[in-house]
């Protein structure tokens, strides 16, 4: 098989594979892997980065459709020498994903002007309050709000002085007192006025109306021969804090965790056409597979013939009988964490036909029955490559808590997660799920034995809550510590 060096890609590719990977937070070569998995399914989407931009117009404020990107910003540009840097600012954005609705103040027309900003950011600019254009439906109250963040850059001590006041004599100052959104500023000025007290006072107001703020930096002044405390952030450095501010990082307390859990039932031959197996859908396997990865452990899943589809960014192995699985499971290791959630068939057909098995007068062919390994006990019980925390799952008809206590002693594992199969409790197939977490008091060998019952939940949130239980316990711990 050929290997891919994604640094050796063209840049356009590399730049694509990066926004979408960011947007999907997942690594690159996650992203790939989807990638490559959509084509195979024919359900990729489109090559295009960026969403086409809309056509610069003169006519009233278009409405939002569901065909723009996932993130909206209003662009205040107050009237400083730094309004410059605001036109890369536009342009980092947009490269991010971010559509850009400007707003310049009379004073920052004075430095750049609404044909250069409309050219970047593909949009009208809006430039005064009683603009019968856009204020005939509003307009101001619109720029505040239908945008998911405003950022006011370069944000003047004039600005910030009018913000900290509620003043609304113009349309930057108006938006600014009509948003219920989040309000970043990167003020910009001379040291002099950073410094001055009015704007001391005015900043301690800001922040304590919950306004947030970027810089200002230090450095050289426009002012030639001056410096100190009051140059406006670099572009980049805005850029980067919107976009933390749109799209905060998910925790991923699995990170760097190798999870390794089996699923759904297996089949085991009688001969070419028939099999015994049992009524296990895999769902909550797959559902635990699911939340590992989102939690952002590295999962393979080993999984019997289910009727489910592959969960996203997941390696899955696909068996068909207990043999096969244990095969996968042992070939996977080392992980950091098992978890042995399939209904794996304790027996297995001895005589297994070569051929169909034939109706004939001498009765029924006697179905000789051998037992399977036990795949949680092999592992469990490994020397050598025991995954530092190993979980088992007890599925009852009756006795479940005494059985499932028995079971962890002697298969060997860490935990045991209970579940009441009877019939009545539509769980075999079905989409809830009601568990009782068995494990060993701070892990002792022959230790007090803890049950934590959780209420009825949905096999996404017994999966999302053991997965959140995983993390607090193996923080710190790794397969190389372990061994
Ligand atoms: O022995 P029993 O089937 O009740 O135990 C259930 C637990 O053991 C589950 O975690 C199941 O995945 C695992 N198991 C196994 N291999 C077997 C039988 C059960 O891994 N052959």
């Amino acid at each position: 098989m050929a290997s891919l060096t994604i640094r050796k890609l063209d840049e356009g590719i590399k730049t694509y594979l990066r926004l979408r990977s960011a947007r999907n937070r997942r690594s690159v070569e996650e992203e790939v892997r989807v990638i490559l998995g959509e084509l195979i399914e024919g359900r990729e989407e489109p090559l295009t980065p960026f969403a086409a931009p809309p056509a610069a117009s003169s006519t009233p404020m278009p409405q939002r459709s569901g065909a723009l990107p996932e993130a909206s910003v209003t662009l205040i540009i107050g009237g400083g020498i730094a309004a410059y840097k605001s036109l890369d600012l536009i342009r980092r954005l947009k490269e991010r994903r971010i559509e850009v609705r400007c707003v310049l103040t009379k004073a920052a027309q004075q430095f750049v002007t609404p044909l250069a900003v409309s050219a970047l950011s593909h949009e009208r600019v809006y430039t005064d309050l009683f603009d019968p254009q856009s204020e005939f439906d509003a307009g101001h109250i619109r720029l505040a709000r239908e945008c998911d963040l405003i950022v006011v850059a370069p944000a003047t001590a004039d600005l910030m002085a009018k913000m900290a006041n509620g003043h609304a004599d113009d349309l930057a100052s108006a938006i600014l007192l009509a948003t219920n959104r989040k309000v970043l500023l990167a003020p910009a000025m001379n040291p002099l006025m950073w410094n001055n007290a009015a704007t001391r006072r005015n900043v301690t107001q800001l922040q304590r109306d919950g306004v947030m703020l970027i810089g200002p930096n230090s450095g050289e002044m426009a002012e030639a021969g001056e410096a100190g405390v009051g140059r406006m952030s670099e572009a980049i450095e805005i850029a980067a804090a919107t976009e933390r501010l749109l799209r905060p990082p998910v925790p991923r307390p699995l990170a760097g965790k190798r999870v390794l859990i089996t699923a759904g039932p297996t089949h085991e031959p009688i001969d070419p056409v028939r099999y015994i197996a049992n009524r296990s859908s895999g769902k909550q396997g797959f559902a635990i597979a699911a939340a590992a990865q989102a939690a952002g452990a590295e999962v393979i899943l080993v999984s019997g013939p289910v009727d489910l589809s592959d969960p996203q960014g997941v390696m899955v192995k696909h068996v068909e009988s207990a043999r096969q699985m244990l095969e996968q499971v042992q070939a996977a290791l080392p992980a950091d964490i098992a978890i042995f959630a399939a209904a794996v068939a304790d027996w297995r057909v001895a005589n297994e036909g070569e051929q169909k098995l034939k109706k004939s007068s001498a009765g029924m062919p006697p179905l000789q029955l051998v037992e399977n390994p036990d795949i949680l006990a092999t592992i469990a019980k490994l020397t050598d490559q025991r995954p530092p925390l190993v979980i088992g799952f007890a599925a009852e008809t009756e006795h479940l808590i005494d059985n499932a206590k028995s079971k962890l002693a002697r298969k060997g594992c860490d935990w045991i997660v209970a579940n009441d199969v009877s019939p009545a409790t539509g769980v075999m197939g079905g989409d809830r799920n009601t568990v009782h977490l068995i494990s060993r008091k701070n892990g002792a060998e022959n230790g007090e034995i803890t049950v934590d019952s959780w209420p009825v939940m949905t096999k996404e949130q017994v999966a999302i809550e053991l997965v959140a239980h995983i993390a607090k316990s193996v923080t710190g711990k790794s397969r190389e510590s372990a061994s």
